[in-house]
């Protein structure tokens, strides 16, 4: 028999026809990587069973599940004991906003999904005393959402963007639904947001034009599972300078959330957000249209924001508000510690919650605490807003069933 070469003796090794000596030994090596390799495919078949498992262990909640208050003994932090807070935060909701939101008007885009397709649509959920479908659900969310602003800013208004095709049964003071083409199917509505936020400013602009003697409303855009708790309006008078404004956080791959854009309500303010937007959707639709639907456009806006040559993203990770220049836009960079607090971040990076927080955001599975804390707001128990604040930091760390 021939002695096969050293590479044709891997091949041939499984045949165990084997010459002597150091071929010998390359059996022994290509024996030890067929086993290496068996092995690992055994440990990680034993592995992947627990990783399931540590998935189930995550529940989700349809209760709150109170922990520790983040940002306990720190001076400039909310303090807790129990559902009581010890501070009051510093605007509470009988005090004397600056001007009651006269001149705001929030701007939300809203789509319901009622699909009888949708084998679950009809399973209910029970927030309290009260039992919802899912379309019943989202209504009631974004009746929350209203309830927080008109009990916060009573003279601000709210503005519903939505498919004409959906007929939202919401009639309230103060709130008007506005129709605007686009697809909002699920999987496109990041995309459909910004497109809406566009044409809505363009009629503004138009209207502005028409009558450049009406008076100006600044418009802040944001998230519908979001609670204001503080005087957001007053941004638009403390900071006289900007055209636009965004909230940014200390985080590498998304420094800047799309929950919460201002806009002044000026010819200038308007037109250069909606360039400045126009700019987003173009990345969106070039860049991260692949994206997972819910961060799209928030990787388009620190796109547009970083491309920007003189910006130092060093500054994400300072605490304080800074104005930067993007493109002829004066844009105001909020902390979202203070204008877009999320529970999950107050545990973590924001170590507790700020006294003077004025937008609380609901983000992920914790739609159940916005309906809860709103409840523990109009309770026997407690109707102070600072308690309610408590009741937020101490569940939030859970996820919810929505
Ligand atoms: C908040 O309350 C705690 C406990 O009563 C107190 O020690 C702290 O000084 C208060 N913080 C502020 C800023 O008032
Ligand atoms: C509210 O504030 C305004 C101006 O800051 C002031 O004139 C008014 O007296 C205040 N009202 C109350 C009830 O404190
Ligand atoms: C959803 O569909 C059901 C049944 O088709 C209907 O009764 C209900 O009014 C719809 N709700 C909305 C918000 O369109």
């Amino acid at each position: 028999m021939r002695c096969l070469s050293g590479k044709k003796l891997l091949r041939g090794s499984l045949g165990m026809r084997v010459c002597s000596g150091w071929r010998q030994f390359l059996l022994f090596v290509t024996l030890i990587f067929f086993l290496s390799h068996f092995l690992s495919v055994l440990e990680w078949q034993k592995t992947t069973p627990s990783v399931k498992e540590s998935h189930q262990k995550k529940q989700k909640f349809d209760h709150l599940v109170f922990g520790p208050a983040a940002g306990e003994g720190l001076p400039n932090r909310l303090q807790c004991k129990g559902m009581k807070a010890l501070n009051k935060t510093h605007i509470s909701a009988s005090s004397n906003m600056s001007n009651g939101g006269n001149g705001v008007t929030f701007v939300t885009v809203f789509a319901v999904y009622n699909s009888s397709a949708d084998g679950r649509a009809s399973e209910s959920t029970i927030v309290g005393k009260a039992s919802y479908n899912k379309v019943e659900r989202s209504m009631t969310i974004m009746n929350t959402f209203i309830n927080f602003i008109q009990l916060m800013l009573p003279e601000s208004n709210t503005i519903i963007l939505t498919d004409p095709a959906s007929r939202l049964p919401l009639k309230r003071n103060r709130v008007a639904v506005y129709p605007i083409q686009g697809d909002y199917s699920r999987d496109k509505l990041m995309l459909q947001r910004i497109r809406s936020y566009i044409a809505f400013l363009e009629e503004k602009l138009e209207e502005r034009s028409r009558e450049p003697s009406q008076k100006i409303t600044h418009y802040i855009f944001t998230d519908s599972d979001i609670a204001v708790v503080g005087d957001v309006g007053e941004i638009f008078s403390k900071y006289d300078n900007f055209h636009l404004a965004l909230t940014f956080r200390n985080n590498k791959q998304q420094p800047l959330n799309s929950g919460f854009i201002a806009v002044r309500g000026t010819l200038d303010g308007m037109s250069r957000a909606k360039v400045f937007l126009e700019k987003v959707l173009e990345v969106y639709t070039t860049t991260y249209m692949k994206a997972s639907r819910m961060l799209g456009d928030q990787l388009a806006i620190a796109s547009v924001i970083k491309s920007h040559a003189l910006f130092n993203a060093k500054a994400f990770s300072s605490h304080g508000s800074f104005l930067e220049d993007i493109d002829g836009a004066s844009v105001l960079f909020l902390p979202c510690e203070v204008y877009n607090w999320t529970p999950p971040e107050g545990a973590g990076q924001f170590h507790g919650m700020p006294l003077d927080v004025k937008v609380v955001h609901y983000k992920g599975s914790r739609k159940r605490l916005m309906l809860e804390s709103w409840n523990f707001l109009n309770s026997s128990t407690s109707n102070d807003l600072s308690d309610m604040l408590c009741l937020v930091l101490s569940s939030g760390r859970t996820k919810y069933d929505f």
